[in-house]
């Protein structure tokens, strides 16, 4: 009862392969669809393979806190699908965020985000790294000048999102990270709202890639995840003593659910991607909105960045309706087919008021700094016909 697993280099073969066949390792019963290991321990035949697998002489796994043969499935499929050396999977975004940021940092570095975050993240920066005696700047991701001068002799750590939450704001990664290599600092693109599908941010200089598979990778809404993306060097040597020893384990139940989803990403990114277009283009003319701020929209102000490093301009878009936060309420009620939700990438539209939502813990003065204002809505394009889309946002823009 031994199955033999196929040894191809999925690195040359297509995405769609790459999604529905990379990362699998089939165990000796030879189960056709990755099998769930739904286990905490490994017990081992004897002391001495204990021994030698705690101190690396021997391969296998130890304690699923470290690894097991779902989270290695999914790592390795998500490797492919950035194209990375090594990723390691987490329980959650903010974990990922948060593991890949602190464990490069010590009290006394100096780090460097851009201002448009989304709320956690925001929270990270400007409450957690200052408790640690860590040196932060906020600057505004948009400037090159800002840019240029914002780095410090210690900064260590760059932290960028973009197309940002909420507002879509875009940073020229590429430029950022040239700045990073002249200066020895490490930059980490939060490439959630993109998705791989749309931005490949190592093959822009970007030296870390971070996830939440809650999102666009589960697609359905279903299971909360996190992924860092590295180097092999910077995933073995410095995040995973971090991971290891801090516990932000992914469970092998979510990574399975995100291991087969992921079997369709392309192909569901490609509609939520034609939908999304086909919307911000429907509502950009529209009486009733102020604005809309989609990357393929040539009124976008970072139109040009877009252009150059974004493949697309993804499943997310902000716009403001032209009036109070009163009247952006009422249009949210009046929504029959869209849900109102925090949450994002799922086959379901859902729609964000992230002045009061996901970004309520920045105040009022920041958020209008920034360009979140309170008749500002966040869309998260799903997979329903746009047409029906299209009628609900209609309807309720009418009424
Ligand atoms: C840009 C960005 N980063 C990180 C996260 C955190 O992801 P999670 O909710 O999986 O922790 C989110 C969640 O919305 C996000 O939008």
């Amino acid at each position: 009862m031994t199955y033999k697993n196929k040894n191809l280099d999925f690195k040359n073969l297509h995405l769609e392969t790459q999604m529905v066949r990379g990362g699998t390792i089939r165990s000796d019963f030879g189960e056709t669809s990755e099998a769930i290991f739904m286990n905490s321990g490994f017990a081992y035949n004897s002391a001495e393979v204990a021994e030698s697998r705690f101190n690396g002489e021997a391969p296998g796994y130890v304690y699923s806190r470290y690894l097991n043969p779902t989270l290695k499935m999914l790592e390795d499929k998500l490797a492919l699908l950035e194209g990375a050396e090594a990723s390691c999977v987490m329980a959650s975004g903010m974990a990922a965020v948060f593991a890949a940021i602190m464990c490069q940092l010590k009290s006394g570095d100096h780090f460097i985000a851009s201002k448009v975050l989304f709320g956690s993240c925001f929270h990270i920066a400007t409450k957690i790294l200052p408790n640690y005696g860590i040196e932060v700047s906020l600057v505004d991701g948009t400037s090159e000048d800002e840019w240029s001068r914002a780095f410090k002799k210690n900064t260590k750590v760059v932290f960028i999102e973009t197309p940002a939450n909420p507002n879509l704001q875009i940073i020229d990664i590429k430029f950022v990270a040239e700045l990073c290599k002249r200066n020895d600092a490490q930059l980490i693109v939060d490439n959630i709202f993109a998705s791989p599908y749309c931005q490949k941010p190592f093959e822009l200089g970007a030296d870390i890639v971070v996830y939440s598979t809650t999102k666009h990778m589960d697609g359905q809404g279903r299971s909360l995840g996190g992924c860092v993306l590295g180097s092999e060097k910077f995933i073995k040597e410095t995040l995973l003593p971090f991971h290891r020893h801090t516990g932000p384990a992914l469970s092998p139940f979510n990574a399975w659910i995100i291991l087969k989803s992921l079997e369709t990403f392309s192909l569901r990114m490609e509609r939520h991607c034609e939908n999304a277009k086909k919307i911000a283009e429907f509502l950009e003319p529209h009486k009733k909105i102020k604005r809309v701020l989609y990357p393929t929209l040539k009124s976008h102000p970072q139109f040009e960045v877009a252009q150059k490093q974004m493949n697309g301009g993804g499943t997310m878009l902000a716009f403001e309706i032209d009036g109070s936060k009163k009247d952006t309420f009422s249009f949210m009620n009046r929504l029959q087919l869209i849900d109102i939700s925090n949450n994002l990438g799922d086959a379901k539209s859902l729609i964000t008021h992230p002045a009061t939502t996901t970004h309520s813990n920045i105040s009022r003065e920041e958020q209008e700094k920034i360009g979140i204002t309170e008749s500002m809505c966040r869309l998260s394009v799903g997979l329903e016909h746009v047409d029906d889309l299209i009628n609900d946002l209609k309807k309720s823009l009418y009424a």
